[in-house]
């Protein structure tokens, strides 16, 4: 299976992308958490992109783009994948299909995640996470079972740097802007699945798995 998952910052990708590679045991790719490991890990990438991404703006194409270019080499994603936050741009999707095209692959879906402004809005003021495992909580909706503390490592949660109200509001801009231009583009492409991502997290996944089963095994 092979899968992109799109739609507004919060909208919950990353939360059900974790749950679609379980069920479907294919691989995620999130150049945001691709990012964020070389933002930790001080790289000069990392150095780079902080600036972007502390403000809510995109990582220049060529950074991502490279990023997920090695990782479709890597063996790891033949089973199949969910591309969590990329493309963002034409120019991204355009260089993805060139690259799976290159290894005579294809994507089978994408699914656009839809969510009210307000929705999003309490879901990533709300989102904290782990900065050593990545899991991300909710203090609300999804909160640690050990409150300020990570459920899976103990570790203190954090609230990521782009999820203050500025940096919110540039991001969903930046969506507008840049990113939704993308549904169209998949959808003239006959790939577009369009879910309803207001739910609760079980039920949102349960709909997506509905979407997703004629494209992979369980
Ligand atoms: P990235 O990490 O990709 O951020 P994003 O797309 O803004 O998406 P988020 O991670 O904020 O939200 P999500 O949809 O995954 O929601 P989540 O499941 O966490 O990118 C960060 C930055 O990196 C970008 O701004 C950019 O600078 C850079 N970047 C990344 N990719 C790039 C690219 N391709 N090109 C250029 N730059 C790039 O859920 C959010 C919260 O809601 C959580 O607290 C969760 O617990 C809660 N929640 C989830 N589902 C539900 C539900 N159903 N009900 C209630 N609460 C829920």
């Amino acid at each position: 299976m092979r899968v992109v998952f799109l739609g507004a910052p919060g909208v919950g990708k990353g939360t059900q992308a974790d749950r679609v590679t379980s069920k479907f045991n294919i691989v995620k790719i999130s150049t945001g958490d691709l990012l964020r490991e070389a933002v930790r890990n001080q790289t000069p990438l990392g150095r780079e992109a902080k600036s972007y991404m502390d403000q809510g703006k995109l990582v220049p194409d060529s950074v991502v783009i490279g990023l997920v270019r090695n990782k479709l080499a890597d063996p790891s994603s033949r089973n199949g994948f969910v591309l969590d936050g990329f493309p963002r741009t034409v120019a991204q999707a355009e260089e993805l299909g060139k690259v799976l095209a290159s290894t005579h692959r294809q994507l089978d879906r994408v699914v656009n995640f839809q969510v009210s402004r307000e929705d999003v809005i309490k879901r990533l003021s709300g989102r904290r996470s782990c900065p050593k495992c990545q899991a991300t909580f909710h203090a609300d909706f999804a909160p640690s079972k050990k409150g300020a503390a990570c459920d899976r490592c103990g570790e203190t949660l954090v609230q990521r740097s782009d999820d203050r109200p500025e940096a919110i509001e540039t991001r969903l801009k930046v969506y507008e802007e840049q990113t939704a231009p993308l549904i169209r583009y998949y959808r003239d492409q006959q790939l577009l699945s369009e879910l309803d991502g207001s739910g609760p997290v079980e039920a949102v996944f349960e709909a997506l798995s509905k979407v997703l089963t004629p494209y992979g095994t369980t």
